[in-house]
């Protein structure tokens, strides 16, 4: 019988917690124009936002996964994942992700941490529900959550008003036992 499969790894990339060495990235990131094109960031996030963000979602210790993602290959960091608004009663979460360095855009490192991320929901958090919302324009992301296993339950039209106009935001979900 092998060894069972790490919680954190996939094939690609591996979920780690985040460190206050990782802050100067994580602002970078969440600064950079064509990485907030996809998310609901809005205003310029100064470094001690970034340092908070980074001590609160480590304090927190259950029913609250924060990740940092980063590459097996080199130990690189590329991003981050969550899995938030956890509610026990209903085994629901509301996942999110972001691949920051746009170098490693369409490297597969996404499908790798959703599957990863998703996985570790199912069965290290017992959850039996995760969803998500993905901007309608979004067509790489929903693309990668369709691929492996989210279903589109719905629009919320207008929902978000980004750079001059509205957008739809698409709600997606995934149950247990239906990932690709
Ligand atoms: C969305 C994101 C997580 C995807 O991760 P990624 O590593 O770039 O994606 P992958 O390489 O795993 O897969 C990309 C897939 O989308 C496809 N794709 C790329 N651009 C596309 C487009 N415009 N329309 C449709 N499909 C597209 C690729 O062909 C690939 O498909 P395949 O695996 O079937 O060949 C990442 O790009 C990211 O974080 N972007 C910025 C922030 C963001 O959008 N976060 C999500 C908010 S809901």
């Amino acid at each position: 019988m092998g060894m069972s499969q790490s919680p954190f790894e996939g094939e690609l990339i591996r979920l780690r917690a985040r460190e206050p060495e990782d802050e100067p990235l994580l602002h970078q990131w969440v600064n950079d124009a064509e990485v907030t094109e996809f998310l609901s960031v809005r205003y310029p996030l100064s470094h001690g936002q970034e340092k908070a963000f980074i001590e609160r979602t480590s304090e927190i210790g259950y029913g609250y996964a924060s990740f940092g993602v980063e590459t097996i290959a080199d130990k690189k960091l590329i991003g981050g994942t969550s899995l938030e608004r956890m509610s026990a009663e209903n085994r629901t979460a509301v996942l999110g992700i972001m691949i920051g360095e746009k170098a490693y855009w369409d490297g597969g490192y996404g499908t790798d941490t959703m599957r990863t991320v998703c996985r570790f929901g199912f069965e290290t958090m017992n959850l039996h529900r995760i969803e998500l919302d993905v901007f309608a324009m979004n067509e790489r992301a929903r693309h990668v959550y369709e691929k492996i296993g989210f279903v589109v339950e719905g629009v919320r039209r207008d929902a978000q008003y980004r750079r001059g106009k509205y957008e739809d935001v698409v709600v997606m979900g995934l149950l247990e036992g239906e990932m690709r």
